[in-house]
């Protein structure tokens, strides 16, 4: 079994309250951290443990921190990211409705870390019960005296607030989340200055996501190390997994960084395989942002080896920059996904949730939709292909932010890797059609 640092006690039955929390050991990284450290020993400690950002990006935590400005006069925020709605991703919502002390607690270690007195937790606003499961979980720890004034006697004071999003994926974009939590329409900013400089109110500011904010509690509580002991290379700790698609066993599961794919789909541990027998097709590892890669790139690195559950082994053989962990939902395609419809859909959902601040992805994301869609419904032509290719290329590092690259990864993916399947849809298009829908629509 693998090593569990967040979930370790995530079936034990009232582990959502505080009383129960408490009784196996929760709130002794806010004793440590408040006691025992200074802020500048919790933000060497999570530099140490070699910590990366979970929401996707997988930037350095502990770099991030430290690049916080300190000007005189400005107050210093913490806003936790919990606005998931990458598709395929679900384990910040698993997180916060099952175990919410393990994210308050971090908030408290982390901001205390930071010198934010005011903080917040942005969550996705469809998440109303989430919402009330924090703030429930918020007056409990206050009621014990773990936010409020001079938390446990220690002259920090800390006031933990939860808001709810905007209601569009783009607020999940550091910088329009910001501006959605300043009250306005969540549109990027264009970056630099970076929030750590210039963010919330215009003041210096750290946006982590909710699993990364949950991780601080183990590195306090152990010590960086011990943390860095579990994972592989620069991919330390664990990382919460939302498995879904054509799995026996779809779910959120904790696994140890650097552990094989083949291990992560077809053990009983984890996925326990592919439904009903069937082979595996096709895996989108890190949320719909993420390019799209046949079974045997997933399975098997170019030189014959697993490919491991890692930033740095999914990232090689991989497309443009970053690595295909990203936020960590695992979608798995078998034989029988049509790779032209999935690839609409994601093309579609894009195109819905574009700000339309920058032409390149406001234009390209509704141009690829549309041609996506003759594709799938029968009136594409061969040139479509090298068009939608060409559209890609256009918009990828064009734009303010990285909605735009997530937009085009998945469709230049998809051709590059499954042209045959594209080129069937143009010459077989009533038969295409009768795969995916079980009757001649046109
Ligand atoms: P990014 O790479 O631009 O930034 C990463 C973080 O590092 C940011 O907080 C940024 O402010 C900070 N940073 C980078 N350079 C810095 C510097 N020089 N000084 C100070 N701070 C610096 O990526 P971003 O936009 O934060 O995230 C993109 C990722 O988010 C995508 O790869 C995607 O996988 C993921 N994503 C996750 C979603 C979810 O629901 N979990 C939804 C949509 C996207
Ligand atoms: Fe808006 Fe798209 Fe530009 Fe991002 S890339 S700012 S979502 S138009």
């Amino acid at each position: 079994m693998g090593r569990k640092l967040l979930l370790e006690n995530i079936n034990v039955p009232g582990i959502n309250t505080f009383e129960v929390y408490r009784q196996h050991g929760g709130y002794r990284a806010v004793e440590k951290a408040l006691k025992t450290m200074s802020t500048d020993d919790v933000v060497e400690e999570v530099k140490k443990s070699g910590l990366r950002g979970r929401g996707g990006a997988g930037f350095p935590t502990g770099m991030k921190w430290s690049f916080l400005a300190k000007p005189e006069g400005k107050p210093r925020y913490l806003v936790c990211n919990g606005d998931e709605s990458e598709p395929g991703t679900f384990k910040d919502r698993f997180l916060m409705t099952h175990i919410p002390h393990l994210l308050i607690e971090g908030m408290i270690v982390s901001s205390y870390a930071l010198g934010a007195k005011t903080s917040y937790i942005y969550v996705r606003g469809e998440m109303m019960p989430q919402i009330r499961i924090l703030e429930r979980a918020i007056a409990e720890a206050k009621n014990a005296g773990f936010l409020g004034k001079n938390i446990l006697g220690s002259g920090y004071d800390l006031e933990l607030y939860v808001q709810p999003g905007g209601g569009a994926y783009i607020c999940g974009e550091e910088t329009a989340l910001i501006e959605s939590l300043e009250g306005k329409r969540g549109n990027p900013r264009i970056k630099p200055p970076f929030p750590a400089i210039s963010g919330l109110y215009n003041c210096p500011t750290v946006v982590n996501n909710v699993e990364s904010i949950a991780a601080v509690v183990p590195i306090i509580n152990d010590g960086a190390d011990e943390y860095a002991k579990v994972g592989i290379g620069r991919s330390t700790g664990t990382k919460l997994i939302s498995a879904s698609g054509n799995l026996n066993k779809p779910g959120v599961y904790e696994i140890e960084l650097g552990i094989p794919v083949e291990e992560f789909i077809y053990s009983d541990e984890y996925c326990g395989g592919i439904a009903n027998g069937k082979r595996l097709k096709a895996v989108v590892a890190g949320g719909s942002s993420v390019p799209i890669l046949p079974a045997n790139l997933i399975l098997k690195t170019a030189t014959g080896e697993s490919r491991l559950m890692s930033y740095e082994s999914l990232a090689e053989g991989g497309f443009a920059t970053g690595s295909m962990m990203g936020s960590g939902g695992f979608v798995a395609f078998d034989e029988d996904q049509c790779i032209v419809r999935n690839t609409w859909n994601f093309s579609r959902f894009y195109h819905h949730e574009s700000c339309g601040q920058c032409s390149p992805c406001r234009e390209g994301t509704g141009w690829m939709e549309k041609v996506l869609h003759r594709l799938e419904y029968g009136h594409g032509k061969m040139s479509d292909l090298d068009l939608l290719v060409d559209v890609a290329k256009k918009i990828e590092g064009n734009t303010i932010c990285p909605l735009g690259d997530a937009a085009a990864w998945p469709v230049a993916s998809a051709i590059r890797h499954f042209r045959d399947e594209f080129e069937w849809h143009v010459s077989h298009p009533a038969e295409a059609i009768e795969r995916n829908y079980g009757l001649a629509r046109y």
